[in-house]
């Protein structure tokens, strides 16, 4: 693949400036083998219990309903986090010197991204090495697209490779390439919605992408009160509600499905043993419904539920356990004023 030329840019100051920005779009992992939506759907409903695999929520609607998501009142998680970039962004920019390569994995809108941004450009500055290459993964190509336009737009001397892939394809892209120096950042505590030990093993995959002039920098939820957890997965205005049953629309939309979304209802409940909010979709009545292109009806009991989503909190000593078991060393934490929320910047072990 070749990257299209260049435009030259202008900064702040109306000088010419050099000319990296640039944007190229990759589409990882085509090649796998994979199982499909349609497979995901048939699977996942007519098995006992019933549940739908929490990446398809992500298409052009779930993408933008989770962007409403990040502003809701109850939902604390993007602000907590936010708040302790805004406070130590510099710090972080400090701690990688030598990176020239910002990763982001599930990297969605990258609002948060541009405090990091700005301070690895002020950092560069400093430093008269103004290259910075950003590398976001994420599964949403829409959302990909836009984000990284508007990137380019506000900084103009950005150069973006933007991989539209899922994780793991993501990562391998990286391996083949990984002889810059890189920050890796997996933001908004995505890490919960792996199952404790996959998350283990996932990063322990992170883990073997990078060298030890790498870093990783991860924001997790920690565990707190059933008070402060339920309404942030289950808003007053519904907004959680709409991103849930969005999953339906969709089977509605891609696979000729006829769901009624007003037969199901959002459900969230935090289980305090195992530290997780469960995601889930409770049919209201007695109903059949068929699903066209899987020539498949699949029979609901009155408060029979779809698992969608787990959202697993963490405690510091929880955070300390996984890492550890994925060959990686916390380096430096922050927590929020609130102590909701932890940003940890892990080293190779
Ligand atoms: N990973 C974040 C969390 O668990 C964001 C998220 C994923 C989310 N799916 C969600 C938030 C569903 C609300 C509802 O908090």
């Amino acid at each position: 693949m070749t990257p299209p030329p260049s435009t030259p840019s202008v900064d702040a100051e109306g000088m010419a400036a050099p000319s990296w920005g640039h944007l190229t779009l990759i589409e990882a992992g085509a090649g796998t083998q994979r199982t499909t939506f349609a497979e995901d759907v048939a699977a996942g409903l007519t098995a006992t219990p019933k549940s739908l695999p929490c990446r398809y929520f992500y298409d052009e609607e779930g993408s933008l309903l989770f962007e409403a998501i990040c502003e809701l009142p109850e939902y604390y998680v993007t602000r907590a986090e936010r708040e302790i970039l805004e406070a130590h962004a510099n710090e972080i920019a400090a701690q990688v010197p030598s990176a020239t390569t910002l990763v982001e994995l599930g990297s969605g809108s990258a609002a948060k991204t541009r405090l990091l941004l700005d301070a690895f450009f002020r950092h560069r500055q400093q430093q008269r090495r103004q290259h910075l290459c950003y590398v976001p993964i994420d599964i949403s190509r829409s959302m990909l697209e836009e984000s990284s336009h508007a990137l380019l737009n506000d900084y103009p001397a950005l150069e973006i490779r933007a991989i539209a892939a899922e994780y793991d394809d993501g990562l391998r892209f990286l391996r083949a390439e990984s002889e810059r120096p890189k920050l890796i950042l997996w933001l908004g505590s995505n890490v919960g919605n792996l199952e404790r030990a996959e998350a283990a093993r996932f990063l322990g995959r992170v883990r073997a992408t990078m060298t030890p002039a790498d870093r990783l920098l991860m924001g997790v939820d920690l565990r707190k009160s059933r008070e402060v957890l339920e309404p942030a997965y289950d808003d007053a205005q519904g907004v959680t509600a709409r991103f849930n049953l969005n999953l339906l629309a969709r089977i509605n939309r891609e696979l000729g499905g006829e769901f009624d979304l007003d037969a199901f209802e959002h459900r969230a409940h935090y289980d305090e043993v195992v530290g997780r909010i469960e995601m889930y979709l409770v049919s209201t009545r007695t109903q059949r419904v068929r699903i066209r292109d899987l020539d498949l009806t699949v029979s609901f009991e009155p408060g029979e539920p779809i698992h969608t989503e787990n959202s697993y909190k963490y405690s510091l000593a929880e955070i300390d356990a996984l890492s550890a078991a994925a060959g990686l060393a916390v380096e430096a934490r922050w927590l929020d004023r609130g102590e909701r929320f932890a940003v940890n910047l892990f080293v190779p072990a």
